[in-house]
């Protein structure tokens, strides 16, 4: 596996040009080469299956820097399990995952330093609740990365800045709210200088009113370059923010295009259906 390019690589908090993805896109193109232009993730006939249950069949898609993608699709349609796959929570049953030309899948792959580069926030959090927001963001960078620590808390406190969570590094998980919380995820994952991000859902557990602030941070990150895979129910998003949306129906990317393809002019029975289904909710 190919090395962490450096801080520069992370994007955030740099201007950086995400039309590479975009345009990558719009000419179909795969035909760049030169690490630049390489995919930063390839996912060849990923497949997985929980005994009997074939969640998915055979997902193909390139991730390349800049992109944002938007994953959408029914519940059971294998969305969380297809970023699980890709961030190693689950072992997929066949395919492969292909990051910066090697297939994290083969033997001998060191999984958390992957995940510092393919980082993923949850639904939940996943904060560690005994710590404060400080040393959540400050641990993975000590243990993984082998930062010192004064190192790790200069990033951690650049990037709690970055999501508004300066004035609460001292708080813990408890004493602050869900959307402040997944801030402080999002800081957590980008102090580890990710050359992608994986969100699931990362909204679906606010309240209401907290919603806004962290997809406003995710915009935020989405137009400083942030390369970023999100499954998610916000269509607002994924239609204003994202380069790409793929339908996931039944295990496998039954439809994908530009976010105006997909919401004006779907083209499968299904990706109408649901859309329409969502529209009426
Ligand atoms: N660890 C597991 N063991 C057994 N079955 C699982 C496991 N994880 C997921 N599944 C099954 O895989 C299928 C797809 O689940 P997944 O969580 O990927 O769907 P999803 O598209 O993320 O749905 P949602 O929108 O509800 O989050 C479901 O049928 C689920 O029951
Ligand atoms: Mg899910």
């Amino acid at each position: 596996m190919s090395g962490n390019n450096g801080r520069s690589n992370n994007g955030f908090g740099n201007k950086k040009n995400r039309a590479s993805g975009a345009d990558q896109y719009a000419n179909e193109g795969r035909y760049l080469s030169g690490n630049e232009n390489d995919p930063i993730l390839e996912i060849r006939h990923l497949a997985k299956s929980f005994g009997n249950n074939k969640v998915l069949t055979d997902v193909d898609f390139d991730v390349y820097k800049g992109d944002v993608i938007s994953v959408i699709g029914a519940s059971g349609s294998g969305k969380s399990t297809l970023l699980r796959c890709i961030n190693l929570l689950e072992t997929p049953t066949g395919g492969e995952i292909i990051y910066r030309g090697s297939n994290v899948l083969d033997r001998g792959v060191n999984a958390p330093k992957y995940r510092a580069h393919v980082g993923m926030v949850f639904q939940s959090f996943n904060l560690f609740s005994n710590m404060t927001v400080l040393e959540n963001c400050v641990a993975g960078q000590v243990k993984v990365l082998k930062r010192s620590r004064n190192e790790a808390k200069q990033y951690a406190l650049e990037y709690l800045d970055k999501v508004g969570m300066a004035p609460y590094i001292k708080a813990k998980p408890r004493q602050i709210s869900g959307g402040q919380q997944q801030r402080v995820a999002i800081a957590r994952a980008l102090a580890m200088d990710p050359d992608l991000l994986l969100f699931d859902e990362p909204t679906s557990a606010l309240d209401p009113e907290t919603v806004g602030e962290v997809l406003t941070v995710m915009q935020n990150l989405a137009e400083d370059g942030m390369t970023m895979l999100v499954v998610t129910h916000e269509m607002s998003f994924a239609r204003d923010v994202s380069n790409q949306v793929f339908f996931m129906h039944e295990g496998v990317i039954h439809e994908s295009g530009r976010p105006a393809e997909i919401f004006s002019d779907p083209q499968r029975e299904e990706t109408k259906d649901f859309l329409a289904r969502f529209r009426n909710n």
